[in-house]
């Protein structure tokens, strides 16, 4: 039911396209509705394609960036056990439902695009977890313990929100494989883990090495991990 509501979402624009549930590698046994995974993408017609590259439903795909941070999530629940996590740019909520599943005590996913929270609330509802959506992220008022943000950097604007994650947020977790050297005040590279897209995109290697950095106001001391 909920799968097919969100396929109908995407099938008037891809027409082979099917949403259906998928568990994630290491994760648990954490599942999303994601596209089919025999989704044919080598054979989209000029419309199809059109539309896929203007107005991208991310949230049809678990981004390499998710799965690494939701992977560090459940690896390391002492990150948000008991905290307040906001996931900026959820897309299918994969970030935000780890952070339930680990036992945060409250989950905003937040996201601009209103068919993301969609496929988040699908999603909240296949993991058995409760989720709060928010479609604007200066909408929100309140403080929270852990802002995790994975695979938001490739649009430049977002990359400013970077001093205002700190304004939001106790602890903030970035994950990205597609901006390189990235250095910003108060943010420091932790880690760089190998992850992949789900469905596969066969998308180049270096999308694959996802970097994970850690930024805390200085004077705010350590980190739970
Ligand atoms: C590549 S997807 C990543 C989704 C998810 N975090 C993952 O890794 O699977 C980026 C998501 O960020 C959302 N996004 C981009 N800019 C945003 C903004 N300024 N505020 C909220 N969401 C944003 C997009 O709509 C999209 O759903």
């Amino acid at each position: 039911m909920l799968a097919r509501a969100l396929g109908a979402r995407i099938r008037p624009h891809l027409t082979a396209a099917r949403i259906a549930p998928a568990t994630l590698p290491g994760c648990d046994g954490l599942r999303l509705f994601l596209l089919n995974d025999d989704f044919p993408h080598d054979a989209l017609s000029p419309d199809e394609m059109n539309w896929a590259l203007n107005e991208p439903s991310y949230w049809m795909f678990c981004w390499a960036s998710g799965l690494a941070q939701a992977r560090q999530i459940l690896a390391q629940p002492e990150l948000v056990r008991g905290r307040t996590v906001l996931d900026f740019g959820t897309g299918s909520g994969v970030v935000a439902i780890a952070a339930a599943l680990a036992g945060a005590a409250h989950v905003v996913a937040c996201d601009i695009d209103p068919v993301s929270l969609e496929s988040t609330a699908a999603n909240a509802v296949l993991n058995g977890v409760h989720l709060d959506l928010s479609g604007d992220f200066f909408d929100l008022d309140e403080r929270f313990d852990v802002l995790f943000a994975a695979d938001v950097l490739y649009d430049p604007a977002n990359r400013g929100l970077l001093p205002a994650f700190l304004d939001r947020a106790d602890q903030v977790w970035l994950a990205d494989s597609r901006v390189k050297g990235l250095t910003a005040p108060d943010y420091a590279k932790t880690d760089t883990v190998l992850s992949e897209t789900r469905p596969d995109l066969n998308e180049f290697d270096e999308f694959r090495h996802v970097n994970i950095y850690h930024g805390q106001r200085s004077g705010i001391s350590g980190h739970a991990c």
